[in-house]
């Protein structure tokens, strides 16, 4: 669901012989944390199905499901937002591998929640969603425009999609994320504005706003390094071989 590299895109942009030499080395133990990722992950939803069972949603239980089910939305956006950001402080290429898995548990979540809110809330009530939705309760516009734009980059998160698209395209719809990110603090912050209780907001924002701006000083010093291929100060002269392979 994010714009990637050529490690995370198999024969796309940058064509197999750049893939060959640039895809980092996938650690042994990998799959096996990948599944435990995966589990870990579904924990959340685990949790509402025995508080559901056990009648521990509290007074009101489509509140409580929206509620958690929109904060796992955003956690799992910004822990996929984490992913590049976290590898090349830590020089660790296999986390890209998680990135995608990650994305797609962002869209379930983000799925859920709407659902939550269309069956739930407004028992299918279409009239008074297209209201929500075109603008009587702006933050839920700003909200469904988020996810609207997660739809596709859910679908074409399959590496068949993306071969399919070539990696530059591919790229380039998978920056929408960025965007995705901000409508969704948007979304939280104008809900949260009208209770007057913008403390965890607030916390998201500044999360959000570091990894974007993390990736936006990455680009300019990648530009500056194309512009000033000589330079000391151009990522191609400091960076490892892997974040040379065009990582965002
Ligand atoms: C990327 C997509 C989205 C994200 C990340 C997201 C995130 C959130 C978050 C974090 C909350 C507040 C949870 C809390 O109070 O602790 C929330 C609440 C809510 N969201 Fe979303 N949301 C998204 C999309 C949507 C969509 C598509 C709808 C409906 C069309 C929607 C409707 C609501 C409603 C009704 C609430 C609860 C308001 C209340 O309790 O007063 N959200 N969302």
């Amino acid at each position: 669901m994010t714009p990637s590299n050529s490690g995370d895109v198999p024969g796309a942009a940058a064509g197999a012989a750049r893939a060959a030499k640039y895809s980092p080395p996938v650690p042994r133990w990998l799959p096996g944390a990948k599944a435990a990722i995966f589990l870990l992950a579904t924990v959340p939803l685990l949790r509402l199905g025995v508080y559901g069972l056990t009648d521990r949603l509290g007074a009101n239980p489509v509140e409580f499901i929206t509620r958690s089910t929109g904060t796992w939305t955003l956690v799992m956006l910004c822990v996929t937002l984490a992913i590049t950001p976290v590898r090349r402080v830590l020089g660790q290429p296999w986390l890209l591998r998680l990135r995608r898995m990650l994305g797609l548990f962002a869209f379930f979540y983000g799925a859920l929640h709407f659902t939550t809110y269309f069956w739930l809330d407004q028992w299918f009530d279409w009239a008074s969603i297209l209201r929500d939705v075109s603008g009587k309760r702006p933050f839920i516009t700003v909200g469904f425009a988020a996810f609207v734009l997660m739809v596709p980059l859910a679908l074409t998160s399959p590496y068949a999609m993306a071969r399919r698209m070539g990696g530059r395209r591919w790229q380039r719809l998978h920056r929408v994320i960025y965007a995705i990110a901000v409508l969704a603090i948007l979304h939280y912050w104008w809900m949260k504005a009208g209770k007057n209780d913008l403390a965890q907001p607030a916390i998201y924002a500044i999360v959000v706003a570091g990894l974007l701006g993390a990736r936006l000083i990455w680009a300019l010093r990648r530009q500056w390094g194309q512009a000033f291929p000589g330079s000391s100060r151009s990522p191609a002269n400091s960076d490892s071989t892997v974040s040379r392979s065009r990582t965002r």
